[in-house]
């Protein structure tokens, strides 16, 4: 049975402006220590999916279809009854640290909490579970270094500090968004590491949400395209990057830097991201696919099953894609 569920999702914001469709009709599964990367670019829907998924939206989100936890619905459940499986069972890490931990207390602090008020063990058996997490995610020197202040950290080990926190109740899943983004290239790929032995080594399930296409390869199982708020493509990560089926799926491909290229600067998609205040009467990528035909202006493409594990929504064959 899937560990989480996700059926027709759809969020709306209210705002000034109109109606904002952020996500529309995504559906997906994830078992128990299954990893799946939802890939796109800015805007196309990835965080508010996770969010509405966990209860999280902004006061001006409306979520509807269904997000099953364990065989149990959980969407729009109020916090009373998420709070508890939010503790427990699903957590999620932010791309900028500094937001999530509290400067002014020591990690330490921040840290034991979460075991004495959640799990109610007491201040030392709490600190040495602490350590032992700080030294699984491979901070030096982490029984001392524990009682240092956040500040004192670089950024990467910022990132490993709340990882580290985020494991501590053992979540059977873990939601990383944009987890590496604001770091550099080589702390990137550590904390990438460590995030698949974490995943070994504890079988916990992951979603990673990212627009760079290039961390995916090493770090989950299977990859979802996302754009306009809706899936493009999705299958195992090997296929999408060794057989890609949706014109928007090559256009990242083709953004992700590669050591056998020279150029200094890095193709991009041409073209600007949808609108999402419009509603969508066509594909949302048309105005910018150079594969688009009249059919693509004119009508949605539903989103297709063409193997076992791969689905797409195109409305060109893969052949006429590749
Ligand atoms: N509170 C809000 N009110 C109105 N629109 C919102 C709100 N939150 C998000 N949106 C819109 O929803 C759409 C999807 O946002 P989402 O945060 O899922 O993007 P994303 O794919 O995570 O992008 P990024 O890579 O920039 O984080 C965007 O167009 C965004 O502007
Ligand atoms: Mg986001």
């Amino acid at each position: 049975m899937a560990l989480l569920e996700i059926k027709d999702l759809a969020v709306r914001f209210e705002t000034n402006d109109g109606i904002v469709s952020a996500v529309n009709g995504v559906s997906f599964n994830v078992r128990e220590g299954d990893t799946l990367a939802i890939v796109g670019e800015s805007g196309s829907g990835k965080s508010q999916t996770a969010f509405a998924a966990i209860g999280l939206l902004a006061r001006n989100g409306h979520a509807t279809g269904s997000v099953k936890w364990d065989g149990q619905e959980i969407l729009n459940l109020p916090d009373a009854k998420l709070n508890r499986i939010r503790a427990d069972e699903i957590a999620m890490i932010f791309q900028d640290p500094m937001t999530s931990l509290n400067p002014f207390l020591k990690v330490s602090d921040q840290m034991e909490e979460v075991l004495t008020l959640h799990r109610g063990m007491s201040r030392r058996a709490a600190r040495a579970e602490c350590v032992r997490m700080l030294d699984a995610v491979r901070i030096p020197d982490a029984a001392a270094r524990i009682t240092m202040y956040p500040h004192e950290f670089s950024g990467g080990m910022r990132q490993r500090i709340m990882i580290a926190m985020s494991l501590l109740c053992r979540p059977r899943l873990l939601i990383a968004d944009e987890p590496t983004t604001a770091l550099d290239v080589t702390v990137q790929a550590q904390i990438m590491d460590l995030l698949r032995d974490i995943q070994n080594e504890f079988n916990t399930a992951m979603i990673l949400i990212t627009h760079d296409l290039g961390i995916v390869a090493g770090s989950c199982a299977r990859t979802m395209v996302m754009y306009g708020g809706r899936i493009m493509e999705r299958g195992t990560t090997a296929e999408i990057f060794a057989n890609p089926t949706h014109p928007y799926t090559l256009g990242l491909l083709e953004a992700v830097p590669r050591l056998d290229r020279k150029e200094d600067t890095l193709p991009t998609i041409p073209g600007e991201p949808p609108d999402m205040l419009k509603a969508f009467k066509a594909c949302p990528f048309e105005p910018r696919c150079p594969k688009a035909d009249e059919r693509c202006k004119a009508e949605v493409p539903a989103l297709e099953r063409i193997s076992e594990t791969r689905v797409r929504a195109c409305h060109r064959s893969p052949e006429e894609v590749a």
